[in-house]
C-alpha cells in the first residue's frame, strides 16, 4: 500500500497548475450517455474516480480513450441499463447514471451507493426529482430498480435541500423527458453551471442558469448531439494548494484557475491576513505579516465549501489565537482531528464545531488518511511538523488530486511515495 513520507518544516514557491475539476468531469462524462455521437472532453483529471466512472461505463457498453487528460467517449453501443455493484461500491458518484439510463432506456438497475466515509449520504432528493418526472423505483437486494414505462415527462419540482448529484441527475434526466421541467432551489456550485451549458450545446434549452430555478425543455426522448467540453479548473485542488501556502506562509502562483469560484475562500485567507494578487486565469496568494485565527462555516455555494473544511483546518494550526470551524453539510467529517491532534495540534470538537488553539509546534508522526480531503490536511498539516511524517491510506488522495506530490515536490516540499 502506498503512503507519503513528508519532511518538514518547510516553504513553498513557484507556480503550480490546477487540473480540471473532478467533480464537473464525473457529471459531463456521466451526461455522454444522453448522446450517440462521440464526444472529446479535454482538461480531464487523471484520477481514481474519473477512471472508475469510465470503467463503469465501459461495462454497459461505452468506448472510450484517455490520452493524457483528453477523453474521447462514444455511447453509441450501450447494451445495458445495470450498474453493477463490484464498480459502484468504488465510486458513491456512480449514482449520476441514475437520470441519463433512465432518460434514455425508461429502466435503470443501479447499485446503491450506500454509505460513504464522511456521512450517510442519502440518495432520496435525487429519487424524489425523478418521481416528479413519471419514474417509480422499487430497492432491493441492494439496488434502485427504476422504471418509466411511458417515459419522462415535464414536472416542477423543489428541493427541500440544496443538492449537487440530485441537481444534475434531475438535469440530465430532464433533458430527455418531454414538455418542461421546473426545478426549484437547485444546487448553485459551477459544476452545475458547466453541466447546464454542455446540455445546451448539446441542443436543450435550459433557462435560469447560475439561478436557484432552472427550467428545462426537454427534447421528448431524442438524443443530444454534443460538442466538445473543456472541463473548468478543479476550485477543490485550487484551495487546497492555497491553504499549503497559507501554513507556511509562502507565495506561490496558482495557473489554471477560476478565482470567482473560490471567491468565499480568499475572502477568509484574506481574514487571516494573506493579500492576492490577480491574473487572467492565475493567483497568486502574498505573505501574511501575521496569520489570524478566524471562523468558517461550511455552507452550499457560494458559501464555504465543506470540501475545504479539513484543509482550512489544518491551515488553523498555524494562527494566531482561536479558530472554529462549522461543518454543516456532512455529519461525519471530523476524522481528520484525531491525526492532526497526533501531530501536535490542539483541536476540541462541540457537536458540529471544531475549536482551533493555534499557534501549535507540530511534530511528524504516522498519520491515517481517512477519505480524500482530510487526506490533503494531513499533509498540509505536515508541511509544518518537525521531522518525518508518513501518511497511510493514499488511495484516498489518489481518488481525486491529480499528481499531488509531483505538484508539491516542484514548490519545494519533501514529499516521497513509498509502498510497504
Ligand atoms: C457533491 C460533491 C462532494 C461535495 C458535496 C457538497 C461530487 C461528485 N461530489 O457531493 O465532493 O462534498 O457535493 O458540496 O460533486 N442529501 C440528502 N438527500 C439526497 C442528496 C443529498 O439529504 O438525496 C444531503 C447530503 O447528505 C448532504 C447535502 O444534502 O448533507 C449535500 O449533499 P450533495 O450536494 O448531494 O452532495 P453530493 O452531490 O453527494
Amino acid at each position: 500500500m502506498d503512503y507519503f513520507e513528508i519532511n518538514g518544516p518547510c516553504k513553498l514557491h513557484g507556480k503550480v497548475k490546477i487540473s480540471g475539476a473532478k467533480n464537473s468531469s464525473l457529471p459531463i462524462i456521466a451526461s455522454t450517455l444522453l448522446s450517440k455521437n462521440g464526444i472529446k472532453i479535454t482538461n480531464v483529471p487523471n484520477v481514481k474516480d474519473i477512471n472508475t466512472l469510465l470503467d463503469l461505463m465501459e461495462d454497459i457498453g461505452s468506448t472510450f480513450t484517455m490520452n493524457k487528460n483528453q477523453v474521447y467517449i462514444n455511447n453509441e453501443n450501450i447494451n445495458s441499463y445495470k450498474a453493477d455493484y463490484n464498480i459502484v461500491k468504488k465510486l458513491r458518484a456512480s449514482i449520476l447514471l441514475l437520470g441519463p439510463l433512465l432518460a434514455r432506456f425508461n429502466k435503470c438497475d443501479i447499485s446503491f451507493p450506500g454509505g460513504c466515509a464522511i456521512g450517510t449520504r442519502p440518495v432520496d432528493l435525487h429519487l424524489q426529482a425523478l418521481e416528479s418526472m413519471g419514474a417509480t423505483f422499487k430497492i432491493k437486494n441492494g439496488y434502485i430498480y427504476g422504471a418509466a414505462p411511458n417515459g419522462l415527462f415535464g414536472s416542477e419540482f423543489e428541493f427541500s435541500k440544496k443538492t449537487v448529484g440530485g441537481t444534475e441527475n434531475a438535469l440530465m434526466a430532464a433533458s430527455l423527458a418531454k414538455g418542461k421541467t421546473t426545478l426549484k432551489n437547485v444546487a448553485l456550485e459551477p459544476e452545475i453551471e458547466q453541466l447546464c451549458n454542455f446540455l445546451v450545446e448539446g441542443g436543450i434549452e435550459i433557462n435560469g442558469i447560475g439561478t436557484n430555478t432552472l427550467e428545462v425543455n426537454g427534447s421528448g426522448g431524442k438524443l443530444l448531439n454534443f460538442k466538445s467540453c473543456e472541463i473548468i479548473p478543479d476550485r477543490i485542488e485550487a484551495g487546497t494548494f492555497l491553504c499549503a501556502a497559507g501554513i507556511t506562509n509562502s507565495s506561490i502562483t496558482l495557473e489554471n484557475i477560476n478565482a470567482n469560484h473560490i471567491q468565499s475562500v480568499i475572502n477568509k485567507l484574506k481574514e487571516v491576513g494573506f493579500t492576492f494578487s490577480f491574473g487572467e486565469n492565475s493567483l497568486t496568494i502574498n505573505k501574511a505579516k501575521k496569520l489570524s485565527g478566524c471562523n468558517i462555516e461550511t455552507l452550499e455555494h457560494p458559501g464555504f465549501p465543506t470540501d475545504l473544511q479539513a484543509q482550512f483546518m489544518a491551515l488553523c494550526l498555524n494562527c494566531e489565537g482561536e479558530s472554529n470551524v462549522k461543518e454543516n453539510l456532512f455529519e461525519n467529517r471530523f476524522m481528520h482531528i484525531s491525526e492532526l491532534n497526533r501531530m501536535g495540534a490542539d483541536i476540541t470538537v462541540n457537536g458540529n464545531v471544531a475549536h482551533i488553539i493555534g499557534p501549535k509546534n507540530l511534530t511528524g508522526a504516522n498519520v491515517m488518511a481517512s477519505d480524500l480531503r482530510a487526506s490533503s490536511a494531513l499533509i498540509i498539516g505536515a508541511l509544518i511538523a518537525k521531522g518525518t511524517t508518513n501518511v497511510d491510506r493514499i488511495y484516498h488522495l489518489d481518488r481525486g488530486y491529480e499528481n499531488f506530490e509531483e505538484k508539491l515536490s516542484k514548490l519545494g516540499v519533501k514529499i516521497s511515495r513509498l509502498r510497504k
